[in-house]
């Protein structure tokens, strides 16, 4: 079903994330037949460009990001695109901008930009009458950079806009698998009842990545892997994981239960925090660097790992552990979901009633699917002797290959021209992410925390595995 007219300004819209992201999802929307013939998406930036080279421009991203399209609706699509030369910082641009505005139309900008500049654009956008109380504003992490700034930054957007016209993205939630852990939490009997500390022992989140810090030195050196990952991505997955049932699929009820989990979570002791750092690795590929000299500062003290173990304070979760890990140049890129359930209080086989735990994976990227672990009898005339089997689907498998596989940012941008908040974070929720993580870092800052080195293509430091062992349970997924 096409959503309604819209006109899109991206501010950096000829930056990096409109060139990867954005207008690559904007064009398979065109495709899909969701983003209407009537809408626009209009570029704006510094530097001096005329609408042609614009689409040029976002010929060149189609090509490379979103490859082997047919012309003919490229070409439609290109037709959908304008372009303005507009100074964040001064008053250039700004009318012309507001000429290629047509009335009647949703009306969303998008700040693809540096966070220094959000005040500047905002001001100017008020300033210039450029917005209404239906306008859409969309901001990219990161949203600030501890508690302070990101209320400073809240209060920016507050003064210009409604928290209902706000959209911070977290572009986990608009992962497909990731919007299917409420489906298989809400959407079946069979889990919910077993979803507590009375029959869950433990959970593990793993997002591990291959990747290292590539080009992006500059920024990840200031951030980490805390800031990064942590912070945001996963804390959400936490939260899904958690949160109560909210009585309804709307965006209120959806972050209310979320931001309980967010403010129940018990702040993490330094032993329960594992930091790493990766260092070169020579392999058949050539010489891939260390984290230190990727990012060009040989006594960086940032860490591009974090392992650690939470606790959330409330009826449901007390006494049950939850696992967080995500690094960068790991074994492999990885994210899972591991639900580890108790293991029967009693066995009747003459087994050692914990010798078996079912467990529930959830696979979000890459093969993304479920497997069940179930215990069932080993075949064979030996006897009643116990093995794990799983029950394994494959949602490829399951549902079919169904050619194009949307991308987060296809459902994210659709949904704000929908005026759907339910997958973007609330600025309350923010906060209080930041509220959990900042007594972390402010505690490695004042100890000068060093973190482990740790060797590319491995699963991470070796005082993460000690992290789980010495309650006697060890991490599943990217292990060896
Ligand atoms: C981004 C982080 O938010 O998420 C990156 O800044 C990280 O460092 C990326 O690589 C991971 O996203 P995805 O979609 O590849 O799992």
């Amino acid at each position: 079903i096409p959503v309604d007219p819209f006109d899109l300004v991206i501010f950096g819209g000829t930056g990096d994330l409109a060139r990867r992201k954005i207008l690559p999802a904007l064009f398979h929307r065109f495709h899909a037949g969701q983003m209407p013939a009537e809408a626009r998406v209009i570029g704006a930036a510094r530097g001096e460009m005329s609408t042609e080279d614009f689409r040029a421009f976002a010929a060149e991203a189609l090509d490379e990001f979103a490859p082997g399209q047919d012309r003919v609706w490229v070409d439609e699509f290109l037709q959908r695109l304008d372009y303005v030369t507009v100074d964040a910082r001064g008053e250039d641009g700004w009318g012309d901008l507001g000429e290629k505005l047509r009335p009647d139309v949703v009306r969303a900008f998008y700040f693809s930009v540096a966070p220094a500049l959000f005040a500047d654009i905002a001001e100017r956008l008020s300033q210039h009458g450029l917005t209404d109380a239906t306008s859409r504003i969309v901001v990219e992490k990161p949203f600030g950079k501890n508690l302070e700034t990101a209320r400073a930054l809240n209060r920016t957007m507050a003064s210009y806009f409604d928290e209902s016209q706000i959209y911070r993205i977290d572009h986990y939630l608009g992962k497909e698998t990731v919007q299917n852990l409420m489906a298989i939490r809400f959407g079946n009997m069979l889990f919910e009842p077993l979803w507590n500390s009375q029959f869950v022992d433990h959970i593990q989140i793993t997002v591990a990545e291959t990747v290292g810090v590539g080009g992006r030195g500059e920024y990840y050196d200031t951030s980490g892997a805390m800031r990064d990952m942590v912070q945001n991505h996963l804390m959400q997955l936490l939260c899904l994981i958690a949160m109560e049932p909210p009585a309804k699929f709307d965006p209120d009820a959806v972050r209310d239960e979320k931001l309980k989990v967010i403010r129940a979570l018990d702040p993490v002791p330094p032993h329960h925090i594992v930091r790493g750092q990766y260092e070169e690795l020579e392999d058949d590929e050539g010489r891939h660097p260390s984290y230190r000299e990727a990012v060009g500062n040989p006594r960086s003290r940032t860490e591009s790992y974090v392992a650690l173990r939470t606790t959330i304070s409330n009826w449901r979760w007390a006494g049950t552990p939850f696992y967080l890990r995500t690094g960068k140049r790991l074994k492999a890129r990885s994210s899972v979901i591991n639900v580890m359930f108790k293991p029967m209080p009693h066995s009747i086989f003459g087994t050692e009633a914990g010798e078996h735990q079912n467990t529930l994976s959830i696979r979000l990227q890459p093969n993304e699917g479920i497997t069940l672990g179930v215990t069932i009898k080993e075949p064979g005339p030996g006897g009643m002797r116990l093995i794990d089997v799983p029950l394994d689907m494959t949602f490829a498998e399951a549902l079919g290959p169904d050619g194009h596989h949307a991308d987060a940012y296809e459902r994210l941008i659709m949904d704000v021209i929908r005026g759907n908040q339910t997958l973007f974070m609330r600025g309350d929720e923010v906060e209080a992410a930041w509220a959990w993580t900042d007594p972390i870092i402010e505690g490695w800052e004042s100890r000068n925390d060093v973190p482990k080195g740790y060797a590319s293509g491995s699963a991470g430091p070796a005082d993460a595995e000690l992290l789980l062992r010495r309650n006697g349970r060890e991490w599943r997924g990217i292990n060896p």
